[in-house]
């Protein structure tokens, strides 16, 4: 998905070489994202002239397109915006004149690198064309340039930021600009220690005016939002930031990193601070100002300059040969990382802090709802029985795109769970406001802090699973399976009746990452069996039942996303209503056949396989004398308890699609026609 990144030097002398590269080295870290275009947008030879930069394909294109283009790369600049974009295509087809940064005229007057969607381009663009602007590309985003060209030309003097809120006004859909980005970081550096680690937050001022002056300013701001008259910029508030200044007010030299994403600032610097909704920062002369319409909605009046503890190394591939490869074999630590200081397993006890305000609130609701996409969704359907079992509240589980298509009745005593890796899914991100518009209580259950879902929703769990750069998602589905089991066992610590079970749960919880490092050993016979087995097929079955359906599910998606091999997941007990006509001796099929409370059931459809002269490869517990016969072919997971099993049978399935993949040699961190982050509906 779309990736940003800008970089802005301050009274801090750099050459092109220098900017150009931290720009390429920025859009290098947001690849995993998944995209199919890149471009930039410098400062060109002579004042106000810009050299922009679009190549189609991967960042190493656009590095030799730079290269071959030969600007001069030793002009030295004190002080610099330079902008770039990594495009994963919407609105138009991959082409160079497609990729982003876009240009409001000839001389590059407003540049624009956008994520996101307008929703109202296609009216913004008639009114725009209208008014005698030609449009090069089929972009939503182009209109934002145009626009703000067109409000500018009607009020020369205009500030650089009324005028950013009077486009950004006009914008519906869900947008991040250089301009502005949701949600956006940016990182700081600068060589001596800052004033304060916070920046303060400026408003509109009417707020603050007398009542009579305030509906005067009322009624000027309403005729603003017409594009014929930007806001009135005496109604801004401006105020210095003092982070920024040095003893005697006067701003001090500055380096600033703009991104959609913190693992391409990390290099940079430590120091960053991370925009919420709404928010327009404002760049210029070295200060940082952030700027927002309205006072008393409910945001902070300052952004706290906070420290990652992202490393870079934690987003490198270390040893692995790729992402996905690394972020399955991070598994015993990353779910660790997720119960760390929150189960207790000495004491029995879970304590989940961002929930504990609203824990009995949730308890008394008369519905749970979790809503998802993909593999995300595979979570929430692999925790339902557990939920169901310890709390006795109804559960749903929603694909957001399905929920939305049908807007599915929400009630203000139903509690919506979000569950998504990125945070930022544009179908779960649609969903959640659904939900918030009908006064439900919602609570997120994501990775990546500070995203769009984690700061809209009323509470919820980070699962603490590290960054995840795969666009196939591994570790951060067993994590959001932990984090779900534990979010069931916070809610049920009431009830005497279940105590033995959620013992019995927190226990196996307490094993899991000890049983992921047994399971990892089978990596090389894995690799082997798909060799062997699964070279050159054309399709794939995999066959599981009750808790064991959405691992078969979750097994599909994955094989199907990063090896292109056809792969289909049936619930066992519906193997004879159909689907049983494929299978022969040569279909290949997995099995999920570790022990629960409905293995005698699995086993009639293992049966039914067999008798058809299929030889499926079984998932089993150890030494299951069902299975013993050396004819069977097998992966022996270890054997928990049976909410928890899921967990265990993933990881064999997971290594199957990262080696088939790999067998194939395909490009398995990013799969073709995917994105890491899906940010359009
Ligand atoms: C998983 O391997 C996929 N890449 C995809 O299904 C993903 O889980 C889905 O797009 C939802 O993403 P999210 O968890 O970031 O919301």
């Amino acid at each position: 998905m779309c990736g940003i990144f800008g970089y802005i030097n301050y009274l801090v002398e750099r050459d092109r070489q220098f900017i150009i590269d931290t720009l390429l080295n920025g859009l290098s870290r947001l690849e995993y994202r998944g995209y199919d275009s890149a471009g930039m947008a410098v400062d060109g030879d002579k004042k106000n002239e810009v050299q922009a930069f679009k190549e189609v394909g991967k960042v190493a294109k656009l590095r030799e397109l730079i290269a071959e283009s030969k600007p001069d790369m030793t002009k030295s600049f004190e002080s610099h915006a330079g902008i770039s974009h990594t495009r994963w295509a919407t609105h138009g087809t991959p082409t160079r004149q497609n990729c982003h940064p876009h240009r409001s005229d000839a001389n590059w007057e407003f540049a624009v690198v956008h994520n996101g969607i307008i929703t109202n381009y296609k009216e913004l663009k008639a009114l725009l064309e209208s008014k005698g602007f030609r449009f090069e590309t089929e972009t939503d985003t182009e209109c934002i340039a145009k626009l703000a060209k067109y409000l500018y030309d009607q009020h020369p003097d205009i500030e650089f930021t009324v005028l950013a809120k009077a486009v950004i006004k006009e914008l519906e859909g869900a947008f991040g600009l250089l301009l502005k980005v949701p949600p956006l970081v940016i990182g700081v550096r600068t060589s001596k220690k800052m004033k304060v680690d916070f920046v303060d937050v400026e408003y509109s001022e009417e707020g603050a005016l007398p009542a009579e002056q305030a509906s005067q300013n009322a009624a000027i701001k309403k005729s603003s939002a017409s594009l014929l008259a930007p806001p009135d910029k005496s109604l801004l508030h401006r105020s210095q930031s003092r982070a920024f200044l040095s003893d005697d007010g006067i701003p001090q030299p500055a380096e600033f990193f703009l991104s959609s994403d913190p693992s391409a600032i990390v290099e940079h610097t430590k120091k960053v601070l991370y925009l919420e909704d709404d928010d327009i920062a404002h760049i210029h002369e070295g200060q940082l100002n952030i700027h927002r319409l309205t006072k008393d909605d409910g945001t902070s009046n300052v952004r706290t300059i906070q420290t990652i503890e992202l490393e870079l190394q934690e987003i490198m591939k270390g040893k692995f040969d790729h992402f996905m490869q690394k972020e399955i074999f991070e598994q015993p630590e990353s779910v660790v990382n997720t119960m760390r200081g929150r189960l207790d397993a000495v004491n029995k006890k879970v304590t989940l802090g961002g929930l504990r305000q609203y824990i009995s609130t949730i308890r008394r609701c008369r519905r749970i709802i979790f809503i998802a996409c993909g593999t995300s969704y595979h979570s929430c359907m692999a925790v339902r029985g557990v939920f169901e079992e310890l709390t006795e509240i109804p559960i749903a589980v929603e694909l957001a795109s399905d929920f939305l298509d049908r807007q599915a009745p929400v009630f203000r005593d139903d509690t919506c769970v979000f569950v998504s890796q990125s945070g930022e899914t544009a179908d779960s991100l649609m969903a959640l406001r659904y939900c918030l518009e009908r006064g439900a209580l919602t609570v997120g259950v994501v990775n990546v802090v500070g995203s769009s879902i984690s700061l809209l929703t009323h509470c919820g769990v980070h699962i603490n699973a590290g960054p995840e750069i795969g666009v196939a998602s591994t570790k951060a589905y067993t994590s959001q399976f932990v984090a779900m089991v534990m979010f069931a066992l916070s809610l049920s610590e009431d009830r005497a009746s279940k105590a033995k079970r959620r013992e019995e749960i927190m226990e196996g919880l307490a094993k899991i990452s000890e049983q992921f490092r047994e399971i990892l050993k089978l990596n090389e016979s894995i690799k082997d069996m798909c060799a062997k087995f699964f070279k050159d097929q054309k399709s794939l079955l995999l066959l599981g039942r009750g808790a064991q359906f959405p691992t078969a599910l979750e097994g599909a998606l994955k094989i199907k996303e990063i090896s292109y091999l056809h792969c289909e997941a049936v619930m066992s007990g519906e193997l004879k209503h159909g689907v049983l006509a494929l299978v022969d001796e040569n279909l290949p099929i997995i099995m999920i056949l570790t022990r629960d409370n409905l293995f005698t059931k699995s086993l009639n459809a293992y049966q039914q396989v067999i008798a058809r002269g299929g030889r499926p490869i079984v998932i089993c517990n150890p030494e299951d004398p069902e299975f013993s016969s050396a004819q069977t072919e097998k992966i022996a997971v270890p054997k928990t308890v049976d909410c928890l099993q899921g967990l265990l049978n993933v990881i064999p399935l997971q290594l199957v699609s990262y080696w088939l993949a790999v067998g194939e040699g395909l490009n398995v961190d990013f799969p073709r026609n995917l994105a890491k982050s899906v940010t359009v509906e």
